[in-house]
């Protein structure tokens, strides 16, 4: 699909990271764009700086998890522009804490955020491409829903994606619908993800936090952040592949032989094997190591 001024695009998490370089690169390619996050202020920064580029945008605080705001996000797009044509699923969060023996509400903002956002994200705006001729949906899920390794929930929630985002393009192609459909499976990614639970919902209690050994992981997790892809970049591949009418968007080859690694493994019935090396990563056996001294520093404090 070609963008002009008259492509109408919404993205979800459009105030920081992905989300707002996607916003940005769609504006810059003459679009008009609509702009949904769960953060106020940063939404209405993000908004104020695509001012520069002269296009309309249209800002809508939404919490994705829920489902009448994704609908009120929908009619305010089309109240506005009249049609929706792109529509990125692109909020997501990453929650703190152990998956095991840990509040169960981090699997619950989770799932809801990263999971339901997607769903009720297709449901809702499915019929306004169909309406509008056509269009483009793309989800973004994570390496993480090729391969599990970072955390629990949020495995859990991107292989939920791509599989949902499989079965849509496998389900628009038998029905010969005009509506493409794209997954974005990034690896490190210089975002806030990390900080993710500023947005934490205060109806679910206090955030959960990491332990001294969760905290040497995400010490190194926030540095191969720091060191990541910038989204730019990644932005720039997700409008080339709505160009081009591309399913599989994957930033990080490193990271996409892992994950081949794994269906490798699979295929000859292997047990599960963490992989020693992962990309922006000390080795597994340093991070071991590191983990051990944590927990035997903590048992001494
Ligand atoms: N950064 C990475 O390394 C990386 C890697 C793979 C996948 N991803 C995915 O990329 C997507 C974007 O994340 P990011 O890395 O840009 O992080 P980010 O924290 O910079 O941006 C996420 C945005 O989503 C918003 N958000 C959070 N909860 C929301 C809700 N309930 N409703 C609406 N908006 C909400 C946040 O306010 C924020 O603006 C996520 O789905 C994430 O899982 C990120």
């Amino acid at each position: 699909m070609e963008f002009d001024s008259g492509t109408v695009v919404v993205v979800t998490g459009a105030a920081s990271g992905i989300g707002r370089a996607l916003s940005e690169a769609f504006t810059k390619a003459g679009c008009q764009v609509v702009l949904a996050d769960v953060q106020d202020d940063a939404l209405a920064a993000a908004e104020q700086e695509l001012q520069v580029h002269g296009t309309e945008t249209l800002a809508v605080r939404t919490d994705v998890s829920k489902l009448e705001e994704v609908e009120a996000l929908a009619a305010a797009a089309t109240d506005r522009f009249g049609k929706v044509n792109v529509v990125c699923n692109n909020a997501g969060v990453a929650a703190q804490g152990d998956p095991w023996i840990g509040p169960l509400e981090a699997w619950e903002w989770t799932m809801g955020v990263n999971f339901w956002g997607v769903v009720f994200g297709v449901r809702t705006f499915l019929p306004r491409l169909v309406a509008a001729g056509g269009g483009h949906i793309v989800n973004t899920a994570s390496i993480a829903g090729l391969m599990p390794g970072f955390s629990p929930p949020y495995d859990a929630s991107k292989h939920a994606v791509v599989a949902i985002t499989e079965d849509l393009y496998n389900n628009m192609q038998a029905a010969q619908l005009p509506i493409g459909v794209s997954c974005l499976c990034p690896g490190w990614v210089r975002t806030g993800i990390l900080e993710a639970d500023r947005n934490w919902p205060t109806d679910l209690g206090a955030p959960p936090t990491s332990d001294a050994a969760q905290e040497v992981t995400r010490g190194h997790v926030r540095r191969a952040i720091d060191e990541g892809m910038q989204p730019a970049a990644v932005a720039d591949l997700v409008l080339d592949a709505v160009r081009a009418d591309r399913f599989w968007v994957f930033p990080h080859n490193d990271f996409l032989e892992l994950a081949m690694d794994r269906f490798h493994r699979i295929g000859e019935a292997q047990n599960p094997q963490p992989a020693d090396e992962v990309p922006g990563m000390p080795s597994r056996s340093e991070i071991l190591a590191e983990v051990m001294a944590a927990m035997a520093q903590a048992a001494l404090d």
